[in-house]
């Protein structure tokens, strides 16, 4: 079996060695884009799967049928992974992609932001369960420059959000705003798709997208990944799915230094984020 603590680095960015390869990034790269592809685009642990749910099931029309039988990574492959080009290679019609790879290396996306405390503390969690890299508190030790496995969070986020604006095709929403508004937020999503949801469509939507029925659906919650891989002894991907919990986890002095980085970092960007409710 492949060493599951390697990284493969591209452009000069860190990523998971045994799920990207120099020929699977390059792959991403190359992709030809069909006009009717959508692409979510987002930072690792910012609500990647809720938006694949969600999306799965505007496309669908609120039948959950699809998002209870095949994988997420199935039915909106990441790009950039060695499975990919296969998996797209059997996908007929509208096509699901989903990337965290940067905006200049790839084009009509939803780009999902979480604010970065949180991204953090999700992040720091999940890679005590996913043995995908040796982090030995990576996360926890570089939380305040935020250059974790994907590159830099701030570039990602100005890059992709910096599009918003001027590409007509980039629909940009967080995390925060999908938590405190659903039904709203997958109002614009669907609009966006050109598919918007009435009635049932819209309710079993909103039904198949709450946070316990994600747990619960093994197409999402990540229990059918084999143990040596994703050990769901030592936590569940899906974790607690709320805004805040950032407050359990840093110190007073942690939050103190990451908001001076934060202010300098963000310092010409618009975004705000929700951090607490
Ligand atoms: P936590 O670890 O804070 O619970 P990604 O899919 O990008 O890896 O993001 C995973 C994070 O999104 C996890 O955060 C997970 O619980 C949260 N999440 C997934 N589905 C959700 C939902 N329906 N409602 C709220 N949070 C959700």
């Amino acid at each position: 079996m492949a060493r599951l603590d390697v990284t493969e680095t591209f452009h000069h960015i860190s990523f998971p060695g045994h799920i990207h390869t120099q020929d699977s990034l390059n792959y991403a790269l190359h992709f030809q884009f069909q006009d009717r592809d959508t692409v979510i685009a987002t930072y690792p642990k910012s609500g990647t799967t809720w938006m694949q749910e969600i999306v799965t099931l505007v496309k669908n029309r609120g039948d959950p049928q699809l998002s209870k039988t095949v994988p997420n990574w199935a039915r909106a492959p990441w790009l950039e992974q060695h499975y990919s080009a296969k998996v797209l290679e059997a996908t007929q019609g509208h096509r699901i992609l989903t990337t965290h790879l940067p905006y200049n290396l790839l084009a009509s996306v939803i780009y999902v932001a979480r604010n970065p405390k949180d991204v953090a503390v999700s992040y720091y969690h999940f890679h005590k369960m996913a043995k995908l890299v040796d982090t030995n508190d990576l996360y926890l030790e570089h939380f305040w420059d935020l250059i974790l496995l994907y590159g830099s969070w701030f570039d990602h986020v100005k890059g992709w959000t910096s599009q918003a604006g001027v590409l007509a095709n980039v629909l940009y929403i967080s995390y925060e705003e999908m938590w405190l508004d659903l039904q709203g937020s997958m109002e614009r999503i669907s609009s966006f798709l050109q598919c918007p949801l009435v009635g049932e469509e819209l309710t079993n939507s909103l039904r198949h997208c709450s946070f316990s029925s994600m747990s619960d659906n093994a197409m999402v919650n990540y229990t059918q990944i084999p143990k040596e891989i994703m050990d769901h002894s030592k936590g569940k991907f899906m974790r607690k799915g709320i805004i805040g919990d950032w407050r359990n986890t840093f110190t007073e002095k942690q939050i103190g230094i990451f908001d001076t980085v934060y202010s300098y970092q963000m310092k010409d960007c618009p975004l705000t984020f929700m951090w607490e409710c």
